[in-house]
């Protein structure tokens, strides 16, 4: 494998491989020693069209712990806005000696073409392409969930899935890359995923997604379930015919404070609550429920430099292009 552009395809081999290297990653972060020589001499490019806070800064300071050299490009107040293509900007930057790409783009497809056009050498990272995929936060948020279940089960993270373990992604799945990533991912992982949402928040086809599909949140959680997954009503990208009020949407898909007393009535101490983020605080999650110990948002942050780390050193070593393919194992 030369570039990481989605989870779809991702096989289970590569998908354990990362997720063990990052946890390796990890542990050399909680050491004193905060710099690995691993990549020293080579170029990691960031290539943001799209704002972010989380995934840049991380692939920053993951390309950093790797003593990686770092060119951070963002269209915003560059060439991009006189109208020059993404080929002629990633030519540009390739010309500069970029080993690995990291692309956010608005658009779906956009890191593929990159990555299949000849235009450029580097091994292509996709941080997240319209609605289509955001890979590495699907494996942070794995590998966030990968310690809290063997954890549980008294196992070793290396090596663990998530066999068993029930997760629910709710809210604006019509919008999010985040869901469509982990779907995929957790479907690889063994995981039992169950998707919530309004009706009108769903895509055409996700009846063919490998997951349950329901629009009660209550009625979901009733179930029970080990991890909660509220995913960014990404009003950016929707116009007013696809949303229920702001006030309906918090009652009915928000993740508030009720809910959260719900999992201890329902005796779910062990679930977790995770968001991706950026967060809308009292629209699909309330600020209890945030910052309640069950969160583990700035845990899935700190675990995205790890995972970063990991799918930087993997792809640019080559070492996974020794791992055979295999499809994934469940279904
Ligand atoms: N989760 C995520 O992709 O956040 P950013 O948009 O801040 O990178």
């Amino acid at each position: 494998m030369r570039h990481l552009l989605g989870t779809e395809q991702l096989s289970r081999e590569h998908t354990l491989a990362i997720l063990d290297t990052a946890q390796e990653m990890a542990a050399v972060g909680e050491r004193e020693i905060k710099k690995l020589p691993a990549l020293r001499g080579r170029t990691v490019v960031n290539l943001f069209f799209e704002d972010s806070t989380r995934t840049r800064i991380s692939f920053e300071a993951a390309a950093k712990r790797l003593s990686a050299d770092v060119i951070n490009f963002s269209a915003k107040g560059s060439s991009v806005s006189k109208g020059e293509s993404l080929k002629d900007t990633a030519q540009t930057l390739q010309a500069m000696g970029a080993d690995a790409v990291v692309i956010r783009h608005w658009a779906s497809g956009a890191p593929a073409r990159l990555a299949t056009s000849g235009w450029i050498d580097a091994a292509v990272i996709n941080a997240g392409d319209g609605t289509h995929a955001h890979p590495t936060q699907a494996l942070l948020d794995a590998f966030t969930m990968r310690a809290h279940w063997s954890k549980l089960q008294g196992i070793p993270s290396v090596g663990a899935d998530l066999s068993g373990m029930r997760v629910l992604i709710a809210g604006d799945v019509l919008h999010s890359r985040v869901a469509r990533s982990n779907v995929w991912l957790l479907r690889t992982l063994g995981a039992h995923v169950t998707l919530v949402a309004p009706p009108t928040l769903l895509p055409v086809g996700v009846e063919h997604w490998p997951c349950e599909v329901t629009y009660d949140l209550d009625a979901a959680l009733d179930k029970g379930v080990d991890a909660v997954m509220m995913l960014r009503v990404q009003a950016e990208r929707m116009n007013a015919s696809f949303f229920p009020s702001t006030r309906e949407y918090a009652r009915r898909w928000g993740f508030d404070d009720a809910r959260l007393a719900r999992l201890d009535a329902l005796d779910l101490k062990d679930t977790i609550i995770m968001h991706p983020g950026p967060m809308n605080r009292g629209l699909e999650i309330s600020s209890a429920a945030a910052d309640s110990p069950r969160s583990t948002v700035l845990a899935q942050v700190r675990n995205g430099v790890s995972v970063r780390m990991a799918a930087l050193y993997l792809l640019l070593s080559g070492d996974l292009r020794e791992t055979p393919t295999t499809p994934s194992v469940k279904d």
